[in-house]
């Protein structure tokens, strides 16, 4: 009797030229700036992947752990209000807490596809392998793709809803936070649904302390950007001699991350032909990471022609599952 084998597709939508181009463009922009700064999105190779999981299981990183609370509570309601035969499930990474999703859209007899969509190929195939090897008869799509640009190129047939979990959405930029989200809006057809995890406003104590853990992992997952930079662009970081720096902007709601160099530096960018010169004690910004307040949250969803369907929040209303509809 053949065995049948699990349904798993992997779209790649990444041109390797173009993602090479892009750090290209982003290096050379951010680290010829006068105040120096770095997407977050070049955290994510194989190696940053695996530090950021282990970020979600540090006992100062509660968000993890709050949004699965949300999610373990909350999955049946929200498979329910969404009706979805099909997840999408944009910055998925390990896709871990997807199961709890999955399971409630499953028990509803309804799921037909799973659509991870993330940057890092290496984690987006294993997670797709492993969860169509948990759920037989799933089609399981995945895309490589940049969810900041390549949205349009999503597939859309079924009842989707689109789940954007983590609180990746506070690393956008505001102005950038706006386009996605109007992004995703422009996407969606009646039915569909968005399911958006936020970090929530919160003591500055506990926040600066879940980005800048004892165990130092934080502080390596920030390194990171510059162990890819100077592989993928033949660069002579030493990322030791640069100190990781998490701070609250209380005014402006957000952690931001950075990397302070410890002395006068001149680094060289091979590939781009480019030296760019550190002082001792200079910051190049790597993150931000936005904090939210529900009413916020219901703000923007609103701006960009969602209806808030349902928000929900742990007990302890550190973060925040919203679900909203079209
Ligand atoms: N959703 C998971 C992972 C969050 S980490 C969770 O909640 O734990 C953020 C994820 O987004 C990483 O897997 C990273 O590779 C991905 N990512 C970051 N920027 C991206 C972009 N522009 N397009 C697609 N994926 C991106
Ligand atoms: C992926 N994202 C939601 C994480 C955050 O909390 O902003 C990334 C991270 N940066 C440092 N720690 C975790």
């Amino acid at each position: 009797m053949p065995v049948s084998q699990p349904t798993v597709q992997v779209t790649n939508h990444l041109d390797p030229d173009q993602l090479r181009q892009a750090l290209e463009e982003d290096v050379r922009a951010g680290l010829t700036a006068s105040r120096k700064w770095l997407p977050p999105k070049w955290f994510y190779d194989a190696a940053g992947s695996e530090l950021f999981s282990r970020i979600t299981r540090l006992p100062e990183y509660y968000p993890t752990r709050r949004e699965l609370a949300i999610l373990r509570a909350r999955s049946a309601d929200i498979a329910a209000v969404s009706g979805a035969d099909t997840l999408v499930e944009l910055g998925s990474g390990t896709s871990e807490k997807t199961v709890l999703l999955l399971d409630a859209l499953a028990e509803g007899g309804r799921l037909r596809t799973y659509t991870p969509v993330d940057v890092d190929a290496v984690t987006l195939e294993a997670a797709a392998r492993r969860l169509a090897g948990r759920y037989p008869g799933l089609a399981v799509r995945a895309v490589c793709a940049d969810f900041e640009h390549q949205l349009g190129l999503l597939p859309r047939a079924g009842r989707r809803m689109v789940a954007f979990l983590g609180g990746t959405i506070g690393n956008l930029e505001p102005a950038a936070r706006e386009v996605f989200i109007k992004g995703v809006r422009a996407t969606l057809r009646p039915g569909d649904t968005f399911l958006l995890g936020a970090d929530l406003v919160k003591d500055p104590g506990r926040l600066v302390a879940a980005y800048d853990d004892a165990a130092g992992v934080t502080a390596a997952f920030n390194r990171n950007v510059l162990r890819v930079i100077n592989r993928e662009l033949a660069a002579d970081f030493e990322p030791e001699a640069f100190t990781h720096v998490a701070l609250y902007d209380a005014r402006r709601e957000w952690i931001e991350m950075r990397l302070r160099a410890d002395r006068d530096m001149r680094v060289w960018i091979d590939q781009l032909g480019l030296a760019v010169d550190f002082t001792a004690g200079e910051e190049t910004r790597t993150e931000i990471s936005a904090k939210f307040h529900p009413e916020g949250l219901r703000r923007e969803l609103a701006g960009a022609g969602f209806e808030v369907r349902r928000l929900y929040t742990d007990p302890a209303g550190d973060f925040s599952l919203v679900l909203a509809g079209v």
